[in-house]
């Protein structure tokens, strides 16, 4: 079975519908024709500052989300990025590799050390890419399903794999970013230009996974639109009635044509309230599994450590080859 990567930040009490809809889905539809690992990417969430006690709950949150939505850790490996210490261990290795200027063009960076100035970002947010692309080579990775937003880190990935390929002989597979067209960016509901985010300035527009049913309905009923009042998808002209069919076309499977047909005639109201409903139908029974995974924390951390297991041999048996290949020896 080809091998497929992917990872999220533990950075918040809630996955959101962005992470839902542009990464999770398809990892839950992937799993069954690959040979899937599945990362709460803890080293990445420390590059900006977090409490630990916070973090430690994040970290155990992440995980049973990604269960709790339809990830089968019997079948796919799910762990934790700080149990296998080969990640590290490898960015180290490709940090060597990389230019100053080639990592000082990721534009994540830029935007973030932007927002929070050149001295509160750490050197750890600067080489942040570097480390997301040993999580992806370890493993010899050939597909990774994100959301636009990670296309370029995906991109410095293949760059690393292919310049350290051809210095010391093959040795990576050259993975490929899978980015979903129409649902790789979620909006954020007050500000349709921006893409959803748990790092925004307001949470007005943030749609949770883990919030109460009420708390979201209200988002939604909130939600920006326009003055034309036709649902209609044209991204360019009207972005929020675009975002709203987007997630609604996504948890329902139908076709954006077929739900404009649906209420054609009909009110902005009308969309929301369906919209409000549906991620309500979709949304409770993932809070409801994760809550009751989070009641035996012994029991997820064993889930864990079983993952922490598998990936670990895998991830070994790169490093070591890796190693052998730059000439250190043992
Ligand atoms: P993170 O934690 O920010 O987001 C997790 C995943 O959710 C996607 N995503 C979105 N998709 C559509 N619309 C949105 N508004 C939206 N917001 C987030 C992200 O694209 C991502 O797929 N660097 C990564 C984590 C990572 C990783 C990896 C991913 C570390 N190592 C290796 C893949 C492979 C990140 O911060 O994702």
């Amino acid at each position: 079975k080809p091998v497929l990567f992917s990872g999220m930040q533990p950075s918040s009490d809630s996955l959101q519908l962005g992470n839902y809809i542009g990464a999770l889905t398809q990892w839950v539809n992937m799993q069954q024709s690959f040979d899937a690992f599945f990362c709460v990417v803890n080293l990445h969430a420390i590059t900006v500052p977090q409490d630990p006690a916070e973090l430690a709950a994040r970290t155990r949150r992440t995980a049973a989300q990604y269960i709790a939505a339809g990830i089968d850790p019997e079948r796919s490996t799910l762990f934790v990025q700080s149990q296998v210490s080969a990640h590290t261990e490898l960015a180290w290795v490709l940090n060597t590799i990389t230019g100053f200027g080639e990592a000082s063009r990721m534009t994540q960076f830029k935007d973030k050390s932007q927002k929070h100035g050149a001295d509160a970002s750490s050197v750890g947010l600067f080489t942040y890419p570097i480390l997301m692309a040993a999580d992806i080579l370890l493993y010899q990775t050939d597909i990774v399903p994100v959301g636009e937003d990670q296309r370029q880190h995906v991109e410095l990935t293949r760059d690393l794999a292919t310049r350290f390929n051809s210095r010391f002989g093959d040795t990576f597979v050259v993975p490929e970013a899978q980015i979903q067209k129409g649902t790789a960016k979620v909006y954020d509901l007050q500000n349709p230009e921006a893409k959803m985010s748990k790092s925004a300035e307001s949470e007005a527009g943030l749609i949770k996974v883990l919030d109460p049913a009420n708390v979201t309905r209200k988002k939604i009923m909130r939600a920006v639109t326009d003055a034309d009042g036709e649902i209609r998808y044209d991204r360019e002209n009207k972005p929020g009635v675009s975002n709203l069919l987007t997630i609604y076309s996504v948890l329902t499977g139908r076709m954006i044509e077929s739900i404009e047909q649906e209420f054609e005639g009909r009110g902005y109201g009308d969309l929301k309230k369906a919209l409000a409903e549906v991620v309500d139908e979709t949304f409770t029974p993932i809070r409801e599994r994760t809550e009751e995974l989070l009641a035996d924390p012994a029991e997820l951390d064993r889930l864990l450590a079983k993952g922490a297991d598998r990936a670990n041999e895998v991830a070994t048996a790169t490093l070591d080859r890796v190693y052998d290949r730059i000439g250190f020896i043992r």
